[in-house]
């Protein structure tokens, strides 16, 4: 039994003699105006831009203002369990920590940070592949904690495969490749920043790492950096990645596929009949198509398309336990959150991701209790409604 809500309650009453300017935030606005006085303004847009004119970002908040709780009272909730069983492995609650890129903009010890406080709290830590820190260091930091990674699916075959490997043997027991952005979002604030282009460099550890990368530069990583950046913005991306790829893929790894990025249920569909082991409906935070449906809305088609063949999980404007517990109801078995534990990042390292995802679970037990639910496995579709 789980019964976060009271616990952390009491965590952070606790607190009582520190003053109150002193005190972690609680909300995600609060979290975001803490970052804003942490970071550079480059490294604070960065997090928090989207694509065009951010319409897809508000269509996911939209969204879950939209879906309601229509709760059951009087059901007997002292006793709550907010555990799930996923691809063969069981965890403590559905609420895992989203592939963000470039993690050393927002804190000294980057990725290292967020793998500690994954670890430590024992949810799923997905490393993006534009880490700062590479799979080895991540894995070695995390014991046998629970971690996946995502992959962009590159130019060079060798080299998608080998990062794959190299994940597989420093225990990372899924890979998650995200489809969602063939192309780079048109993100107004990071350009005016000139941002991307900046940051490269932060991007590159699992490169310079990887034997098959190395062989293809004139002189080591290390003599010759820019070089070596360079070849990572030509080869790390490929916008004609297509299902045979997914294929051939499914054909040289054991490890169980997560396809980021599906919002339409054909393509569920498609990435099951391709070998997908799972589905997370994601728009990317809204931050690569402007006007892309709210990820929150796309769900219920896609999670009755595939009609419990693969798990789905979600993710793009989760901010609050009710929000995790709408997800759910509409299909979700897991959802990630991006921006509130980069945030979390910025502001206190890995105590502050753990201090967002604590709250966020509390919130998330409290909300299903109060909506008349003991566990995750009675969070169904009666449970929410849509409101116009
Ligand atoms: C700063 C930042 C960097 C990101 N980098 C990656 C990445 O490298 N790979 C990836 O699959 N998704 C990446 N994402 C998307 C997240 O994995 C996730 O889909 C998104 O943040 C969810 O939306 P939310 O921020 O509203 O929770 C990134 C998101 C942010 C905010």
């Amino acid at each position: 039994m789980s019964n976060y809500g009271p616990k952390v309650r009491a965590e952070i009453y606790e607190e009582i003699n520190i003053p109150k300017d002193a005190r972690l935030p609680i909300s995600f606005g609060g979290w975001k105006s803490a970052a804003k006085r942490v970071l550079n303004e480059g490294a604070f847009d960065y997090i928090e831009s989207s694509a065009g004119a951010g319409y897809t970002m508000l269509a996911n908040r939209e969204a879950f203002y939209r879906w309601r709780i229509l709760p059951r009272v009087m059901v007997g909730v002292s006793e709550r369990d907010l555990s799930i069983s996923l691809l063969g492995y069981k965890f403590p609650f559905p609420v895992f920590l989203a592939p963000i890129g470039r993690q050393e903009l927002f804190h000294p010890r980057g990725e290292l940070a967020t793998a500690k406080a994954a670890a430590d709290i024992g949810t799923v830590f997905i490393l993006s592949t534009f880490s700062s820190q590479s799979i080895e260091e991540v894995a070695a930091v995390m014991g046998d904690a629970p971690r996946w990674f995502q992959l962009y699916w590159g130019k060079n075959y060798n080299l998608n495969l080998s990062l794959i490997e190299r994940a597989r043997k420093n225990g990372y027991s899924a890979v998650v490749i995200t489809v969602d952005n063939p192309l780079l979002g048109w993100r107004p604030e990071d350009l005016h920043n000139l941002y991307p282009p900046l940051i490269l460099r932060r991007a590159v550890a699992n490169f310079i790492t990887d034997p098959v990368f190395v062989a293809m530069l004139p002189k080591p990583p290390q003599q010759d950096m820019e070089a070596a950046s360079e070849l990572v913005a030509e080869i790390s991306r490929n916008p004609n990645f297509s299902w045979d790829d997914l294929a051939f893929i499914r054909k040289n790894t054991r490890l169980p596929i997560l396809i980021k990025g599906i919002l339409h249920p054909e393509d569920a569909l498609m990435a099951i009949n391709y070998g997908a082991n799972g589905i997370i409906v994601s728009n990317h935070g809204g931050r690569h198509l402007d006007g892309a449906v709210a990820s929150l809305n796309a769900l219920p088609k896609v999670y009755a398309a595939v009609q419990g063949r693969v798990p789905v999980l979600m993710d793009s404007g989760i901010r609050r336990g009710a929000d995790v517990i709408k997800a759910i109801a509409l299909g979700a078995s897991a959802v990630l959150v991006g921006r509130p534990y980069a945030y979390g990042l910025a502001v206190a390292g890995d105590k502050g991701v753990k201090r967002v995802m604590r709250n966020l679970i509390a919130e998330t037990d409290i909300t299903m209790g109060n909506s008349g639910r003991r566990s995750i496995s009675e969070v169904d579709r009666s449970l929410v409604i849509y409101s116009n």
